[in-house]
């Protein structure tokens, strides 16, 4: 049957994304794979998982197994509110984060409206706001005199041409793809424009508790409570299987997602909020990190010294302080978005650079992520990378 006809306007709109059609071609545990930003299975508490459901079983009995509060349990709420120092009320429980970016864009975007993105950003992200049809604009957010009156004059350009500026996307720490952490500097500028010309802030958080060197930098959440919407994660520091998040921002936002998430989900997977309150109250989650953030600082040292062994003259890479991903530049002429197939052939995988920038450039770009693949494999990956771009 032809099903054209049927399908609405805005699926012309959908994006698929190159990341997850990787995985779905290989099987990333036979290959040297740098692709995918998945956590290391060993930093999952499997072992411990039986006792822990008994333990919440044992606590609050069938509430386990039935529907929850749109805005997310109490127990998860307030133990949330504890850590981060802020009111309950300004938490809504979400169905993981990559919900959270969606339904901030469900609640602010019109067709036609710019939603602001540092370039490169994070794929997902992308993809949700282009199913709005938003109009997405990538800013360099070099920290120079020059780069910084470019910014301003772009966001100027944009007003003057009678657009409406919702929100400027970033992921401030340890960001996917690059790595890189935004210095405080950085984001007192993103605050400063976003209160001069009046649009939001979405801060997407995910990797901000994984800082395994350097001291962390303020949330911009903390700068400008009231024009921003921050993003928390459990992918990142307990499971993603759990497809478990929280949003911070004023309640009048809130109250908007709340009444979307009532038609989108009607409230975030009940058992597995009980286990995040458990996790984050009994200081199991602290106590995890700790060894999580040890692991990761391990991989990051050990791709950067094999980067540093094989890869040859007018290849460069990022320091992140943080996460699980560095980015690779590459002389000019090498094209990683050809050379991936090439690559996949001798068994290494990665996830080209232009796939995270607004209009696709820097092709000479690549993101390497170091959490999933096993140390034993980075010096035989890395290796054959080197003498591919050679
Ligand atoms: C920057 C960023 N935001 C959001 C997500 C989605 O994460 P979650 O598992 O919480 O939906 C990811 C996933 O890798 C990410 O890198």
């Amino acid at each position: 049957m032809d099903y054209s006809e049927l399908f609405s306007a805005d699926t012309h709109n959908f994006m698929r994304s190159p990341v997850r059609d990787i995985f779905k071609k290989v099987d990333l545990s036979k290959i040297y794979s740098f692709a995918g930003g998945y956590p290391h299975p060993s930093t999952f508490p499997t072992d411990r998982l039986a006792s822990m459901v008994e333990t919440v079983r044992q606590k609050y009995g069938d509430k386990i197994l039935q529907y929850g509060a749109t805005q997310g349990t109490n127990e998860l709420q307030e133990a949330l509110s504890k850590r981060y120092d802020v009111p309950a009320d300004n938490i809504q429980i979400t169905t993981s984060s990559q919900q959270g970016i969606d339904v901030t864009a469900r609640v602010l975007v019109d067709p036609g409206d710019v939603v602001l993105v540092a370039d490169p950003s994070y794929l997902g992200a992308i993809q949700s706001f282009k199913s709005y049809r938003a109009d997405i604009v990538g800013l360099d957010l070099t920290p120079s005199f020059e780069a910084s009156k470019q910014r301003r004059a772009t966001i100027q350009a944009l007003v003057d041409a009678g657009k409406k500026i919702k929100f400027f996307y970033t992921v401030p720490d340890f960001q996917n793809p690059s790595g890189e952490t935004l210095t405080l500097a950085q984001r007192s500028e993103l605050v400063a424009l976003a209160r001069e010309f009046g649009f939001l802030i979405l801060e997407d958080c995910p990797y901000r508790e994984l800082r395994y060197e350097g001291q962390p930098q303020t949330t911009i959440y903390t700068l400008a409570p009231e024009r921003t919407i921050h993003l928390g994660s459990f992918s990142k520091v307990f499971a993603p299987g759990l497809r478990l998040g929280w949003m911070i921002a004023a309640p009048e936002i809130l109250d908007k997602v709340y009444v979307c998430k009532q038609a989108l989900d009607l409230c975030p997977p009940v058992l597995d909020q009980y286990l995040a309150a458990e996790w984050l109250s009994s200081g199991e989650l602290d106590r995890n990190l700790e060894k999580t953030r040890e692991l990761y600082r391990g991989k990051r040292d050990l791709m950067i010294s094999m980067l540093e062994k094989y890869m040859p003259e007018g290849v460069s890479w990022t320091h992140p302080e943080g996460g699980l991903f560095l980015f690779l530049t590459l002389p000019e002429h090498i094209d990683t978005v050809a050379l991936y197939d090439k690559a996949l052939a001798v068994g290494v995988a990665y996830v080209a650079g232009s796939f995270f920038y607004a209009n696709g450039t820097h092709r000479n770009t690549m993101r390497l992520s170091y959490s999933f693949i096993d140390d034993e494999k980075i010096e035989g990956g890395i290796r054959i990378l080197a003498s591919l771009i050679r």
